[in-house]
């Protein structure tokens, strides 16, 4: 099985709610390695940009709204199959909708303050990891 990196986001509601360590503890008994990571709080613009591809869509301006409106902690995991295990620890966007026992299921409140972000494919991956981690302050976990 491919080894993979994924960019990972515990968005301002989680970060609030002080369960860091418990999602993190999900990424670690899943096989997934922690190799960056860093507290941030976003800007409108470092948002805008990093949710671009969504920039037409009815909620972007609420997303960007949510996503500044406290510190967020981003995070490379790497491991097996990482992008997908990273999705499907996370549970289905909306929370009432994701299954139990995952991050959003047992975390989140709403589709707008829903815990966490994950890339949804390697392309995504890629940018998204460059766009907050130089390569150089990423360290494998192997
Ligand atoms: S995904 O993850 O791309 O498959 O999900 P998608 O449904 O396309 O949603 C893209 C991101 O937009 C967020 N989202 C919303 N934010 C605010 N209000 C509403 N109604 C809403 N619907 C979706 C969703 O949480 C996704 O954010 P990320 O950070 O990528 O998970």
């Amino acid at each position: 099985m491919a080894i993979e990196r994924t960019l990972s986001i515990i968005k301002p509601d989680a970060v609030a709610k002080n369960v860091i360590g418990k999602i993190y503890s999900r990424f670690e008994t899943n096989g997934l390695k922690i190799v960056a990571s860093k507290m941030a709080w976003l800007s409108a613009e470092e948002a805008g940009k990093f949710y671009a591809v969504h920039k037409e869509r009815p909620f972007f301006k609420d997303l960007v709204s949510f996503m500044i409106s406290g510190p967020v902690m981003i995070q490379v995991l790497e491991g097996e199959n990482a992008i997908a295990k990273n999705r499907d620890l996370m549970g289905a966007t909306d929370p009432k909708k994701a299954e139990p026992g995952t991050i959003r299921a047992d975390f989140a409140e709403s589709i707008d303050a829903n815990a966490v972000h994950g890339s949804d494919a390697a392309e995504t991956a890629a940018n998204e990891i460059a766009f907050f981690f130089p390569a150089m302050n990423v360290y494998s976990g192997r």
